[in-house]
């Protein structure tokens, strides 16, 4: 259910944010996710938004081409999931997406331009997390492409958008961009020696809703992240992927992420999104929870039965000359 690393790390950070609760009530009083998930509403709800950035002047003109984005899957989710992104975004966006997976599939090598069998554990354990990560951050060092974005199998790219934003940038400079989850850093203890601990605290941008790091950056983050490094800075500070990765450029590196907020994830209250904003976001989610269904709300071209995740219709929306969108849909 909760099926990534990072999103278990929230559950012990939300968690952490009760402290004096666990202190009455002993072990973790978090005892389903209807309760974490309630809990983290609540905490964002009285974090105010932050302001829309304003628009920045183009930096570079850079072409989808220039950009590696890697959808992180699982062999189990190559039909529940991706084939939904490769009717969608994927098919507009085919040189530019590379499938990070955990098994052979011939039908997908078909499907998809670049798949990628990482040979990692198809588990959703830390260091299976984190070996698909290092997979991940080599093979974009090894494309030269300018700007590296991690997404997940449930996440809709909108690549106009991303290839807007990321234009707003050199990516000879060291940028991370990218939406935390949290409203404070997280805290967390490196290990210096076999019996010496050091607290540390950064900021992340949650998995899950997608994130890019320029190339400049991801240079200077190698003797952390290339080859093998990246699984032991991960196990060094036994932290999922996504936070090891702001571990790297906060901490390590002292670069500042650059929140935006035109990721999602499906941790957050997609129905938050504004209708005539929607074709302006960079990365949307969807997720079902309890038969409770969390998607952005949006009046398109398919009903929600057809389309619960909403992603046919965003689709439609962003590109009306695919085939199987309805002609002379009206917005
Ligand atoms: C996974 O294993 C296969 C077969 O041994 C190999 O060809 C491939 O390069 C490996 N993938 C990675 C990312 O190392």
């Amino acid at each position: 259910m909760l099926k990534s690393c990072g999103r278990k790390l929230l559950l012990s950070l939300v968690g952490s944010m009760f402290t004096c609760l666990l202190v009455l009530m002993g072990p973790p009083a978090l005892r389903s996710f209807a309760d974490y998930f309630g809990r983290l509403s609540r905490a964002r709800r009285e974090v105010p938004a932050a302001p829309p950035s304003p628009p920045r002047p183009p930096a570079e003109d850079i072409s989808p081409r220039d950009v590696f984005i890697a959808v992180k899957t699982t062999k189990k989710f190559h039909k529940a999931r991706l084939e939904l992104l490769l009717d969608t975004w994927i098919s507009r966006n085919r040189d530019m997406t590379f499938i990070f997976t955990d098994g052979e599939d011939e039908e997908l090598k078909k499907q998809a331009r670049n798949v990628i069998n990482t040979n990692c554990s198809a588990a959703h354990s830390r260091q299976a997390l984190s070996c698909k990560m290092a997979v991940e951050y080599d093979k974009f060092i090894e494309s030269g492409r300018k700007w590296f974005c991690h997404v997940d199998d449930d996440n809709y790219v909108n690549v106009r958008m991303l290839v807007k934003l990321l234009s707003s940038y050199p990516h000879t400079q060291d940028i991370y961009i990218g939406k935390p989850s949290l409203d404070r850093p997280i805290q967390a203890t490196e290990r210096i020696s076999e019996n010496k601990m050091h607290p540390v605290h950064f900021w992340f941008a949650t998995g899950g809703a997608g994130f890019c790091i320029s190339r400049g950056l991801a240079l200077k983050m190698s003797p952390w992240a290339s080859g093998g490094h990246f699984m032991s800075t991960a196990e060094k500070i036994r932290l999922p992927d996504d936070c090891t990765i702001g571990y790297i450029i906060e901490s390590v590196l002292g670069v500042k992420l650059i929140r935006s907020n035109l990721f999602h994830s499906h941790l957050e209250n997609l129905h938050q999104v504004p209708k005539t904003e929607i074709h302006k976001q960079v990365t949307l989610s969807y997720g079902m929870f309890e038969n409770k269904r969390n998607s952005i709300h949006m009046k398109g071209a398919f009903s929600v039965e057809e389309d619960p995740s909403r992603f046919r219709s965003v689709h439609c929306l962003l590109y009306p000359d695919t085939p199987w969108c309805p002609a002379n849909m009206v917005y």
